[in-house]
């Protein structure tokens, strides 16, 4: 008999989907029931981009649907999340930005053009939401261009160490191409809105000054109404 997903060890969570066990060496991300497919194959797509480019991360295998929601296979990462270990005091919040700061300028050096531009993801959104904000569509798209590798949510929940050190990067739906300095704004929003001191602290171990991200943080505020 096939084995039903309450039988399944569930090994993480997010707020778009559950991560089950999925056979040896394997996991699934299982999306919430609902979750549109368009959104999944985009994660696919990013996923396999950016592992193609040598980007530690998952290797994504296959889409599946399970239970009437959609699902993307991965290599399992063997290891605790950057947030859980400084949570659980196994860090201090200096070596997590060192090892956030590190990663982040490694993965802001590759280019790609097989993935949506930051304006195109960022306006797709908006629409998706019904909502025909001009004036924001417009502010987007007079920001500037760029081909580096934006992870869109570079946040140390979505950072997994492996046992011997290793950083890995997950969670790829928001993966897109544009300025290096659009992903920094991005990941200084997401700390600040936990830490001021602490996005501070990513900003000058970036060498970046907040002056310099000013702009795309308050298009990145204007925009989070219609996050998912
Ligand atoms: N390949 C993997 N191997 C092992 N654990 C994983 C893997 N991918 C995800 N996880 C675990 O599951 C959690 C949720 O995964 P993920 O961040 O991809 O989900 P999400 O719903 O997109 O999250 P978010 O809340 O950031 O949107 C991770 O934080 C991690 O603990
Ligand atoms: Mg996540």
């Amino acid at each position: 008999m096939e084995k039903e997903l309450k039988d399944w060890l569930n090994i993480g969570r997010g707020s778009t989907a559950e991560v089950f066990e999925y056979g040896p060496g394997r996991v699934c991300k299982l999306f919430r029931e609902g979750y549109p497919k368009e959104y999944v194959d985009l994660e696919y797509k990013n996923a396999e981009e950016i592992f193609r480019l040598g980007v530690r991360t998952p290797k994504p295998f296959e889409t599946i649907v399970l239970e009437k929601r959609y699902g993307i296979v991965y290599e399992r990462i063997e290891g605790k999340e950057l947030l859980e270990l400084a949570i659980e005091n196994e860090i201090d919040s200096e070596e997590m930005l060192d090892i956030l700061v590190r990663l982040h300028c490694g993965l802001l050096q590759k280019h790609s053009n097989n993935v949506l531009s930051y304006k195109e993801f960022l306006t797709a959104m908006i629409k998706g939401k019904g909502d025909e904000n001009q004036l924001l569509t417009d502010a987007i798209n007079m920001l500037p261009d760029g081909d580096c590798v934006l992870h869109g949510d570079f946040y140390p929940s979505n950072v997994m160490i492996e046992s011997d050190g290793s950083p890995v990067i997950i969670d790829f739906m928001n993966v897109c191409h544009g300025p290096a300095l659009y992903d920094i704004a991005r990941t200084f929003f997401l700390l600040r809105n936990n830490n001021e001191t602490l996005a501070c602290s990513y900003l000058k171990k970036m060498h970046i000054y907040r002056e310099d991200v000013a702009r795309y943080v308050s298009i990145i505020e204007e925009c989070r109404r219609y996050e998912e």
